[in-house]
């Protein structure tokens, strides 16, 4: 199966706060976007399109391999991946059968998730999402933070990236989904299109690096 993966890397990491966009912090000296880009090719995706912003094409491309494509991304999440799916179905380049979404702000995603992804599409699955289960107990609270409710845990899961679709399923998501929408996954987009969303095991490596203490967690977790 032919799968090209999207990297989510234009974000500017205002809740990280550092001096630069998230996806080029470094993590053990490397930038996140880098580490993100390895886990989907060591995983078994072909090729690889990164949303960046825009004033930061030049920066990016500096740190990334050359056959990596860039693209510039958008205002929200929903709009990056929009932009770098266009790139992924330019009609001057072979169509790929699948289209793998990641956060680069997951940088030690285990290329084992990856695969499992790209197994389910293969399986026949139409989208995948990597989950985890949830293991607080998980209240729903009111306006004045008073508990309304409490959630059954046992339904919850926590969803990561890579989520994993057929390419022409997403390409039809995304077409269907209104100019200015903006869901946080690509999940939601394909949902909203009415497009069952299947899950394989995610993995608690593959944590989203958001806050500073995200970033000392992930050094710690690389030395091992
Ligand atoms: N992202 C993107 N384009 C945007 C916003 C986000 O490609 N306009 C990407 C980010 O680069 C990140 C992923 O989506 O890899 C998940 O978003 P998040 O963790 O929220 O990153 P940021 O939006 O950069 O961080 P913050 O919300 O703290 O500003
Ligand atoms: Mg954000």
């Amino acid at each position: 199966m032919h799968a090209v993966g999207i990297v989510a890397a234009a974000g500017s990491g205002l809740r990280l706060g550092a001096e630069r966009p998230k996806a080029l912090v470094p993590l053990a000296g490397r930038p996140l976007v880098c580490w993100a880009v390895d886990t989907l090719r060591d995983g078994g995706v072909a090729e690889v399109v990164v949303a960046v912003p825009a004033a930061e094409l030049g920066a990016f491309g500096s740190v990334l391999p050359p056959d990596v494509r860039l693209v510039v991304g958008g205002a929200t999440r929903t709009a990056s991946v929009r932009a770098a799916l266009a790139a992924v179905t330019d009609p001057a380049r072979p169509a790929p059968d699948a289209v793998l979404v990641h956060d680069a702000a997951r940088p030690l995603t285990p290329p084992d998730v990856v695969a499992r992804v790209l197994a389910a599409l293969a399986d026949g699955a139409g989208a995948v999402v990597p989950v985890l289960p949830v293991v607080d107990t998980t209240v729903t609270v009111g306006d004045d933070g008073v508990l309304t409710g409490t959630l059954a845990r046992e339904t919850l899961r926590r969803v990561q990236t890579p989520q994993g679709f057929g390419r022409s399923a997403l390409v039809d998501a995304y077409d269907r989904l209104p100019a200015g929408a903006e869901l946080t996954d690509d999940a939601a987009v394909v949902r909203a299109a009415g497009i069952p969303v299947t899950t394989v095991a995610g993995d608690e490596r593959s944590a989203k690096v958001t806050v500073a203490h995200d970033l000392a967690l992930a050094e710690l977790q690389v030395r091992g």
